[in-house]
């Protein structure tokens, strides 16, 4: 298991971003990460990273946690490839919680693709419920999975 350091990340890091991106299905464009990086006093995102403490992968993943009101909403969150299944996605969503509450949010809620049993796997065990599914959400005609979870997240046993 990793114990990464987790920061917010700032325009410095879209190139590491953008090397995780790279490796991944269905991550977002590199316009949409420099609109939000390099102007965020446009937008309400907030970017987390989770970073090695060595220095031959720095960015190991990164969530992205945005608000309607006083519920947040996590827009994205992705691992380096190679980084997977060592704890890192938990200990960013750990990061998101602690984020979040920190903004007074009280829910937070994320849609997921239905074929992503990986992702809805490490969400179930965050504590989040499944609440709708949303017939052919993505552009692919996939559905999506809206789950939600109050605040604190916390890992079931
Ligand atoms: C989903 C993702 C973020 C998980 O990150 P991660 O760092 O591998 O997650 P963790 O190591 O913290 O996993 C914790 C637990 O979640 C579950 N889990 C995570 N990934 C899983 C997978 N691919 N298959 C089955 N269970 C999985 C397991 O219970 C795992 O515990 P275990 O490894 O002890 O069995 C990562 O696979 C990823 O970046 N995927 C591509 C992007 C993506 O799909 N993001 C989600 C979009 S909604």
């Amino acid at each position: 298991m990793y114990l990464p350091e987790i920061n917010f990340l700032t325009a410095n890091d879209i190139p590491d971003i953008l090397r995780i991106n790279a490796a991944i299905e269905y991550s977002w464009p590199e316009s949409v990460i420099r609109e939000d990086l390099e102007d965020s006093s446009q937008n309400e995102t907030t970017y987390i990273g989770a970073f090695a403490t060595t220095t031959e992968a720095p960015l190991l993943g990164y969530a992205v946690l945005g608000r309607e009101k006083r519920t947040g909403v996590l827009m994205a969150l992705l691992v380096d490839k190679n980084f997977q299944r060592q704890g890192v996605g938990t200990q960013l969503l750990l990061a998101v919680s602690d984020c979040a509450m920190y903004l007074h949010m009280r829910r937070l809620v994320l849609r997921v693709r239905k074929s992503n049993t990986g992702a809805i796997a490490l969400y179930s065990r965050m504590s989040f419920r499944s609440d709708e599914v949303r017939r052919g959400y993505y552009s692919n005609g996939e559905d999506a999975i809206v789950m939600s979870s109050m605040l604190p997240l916390r890992l079931r046993p």
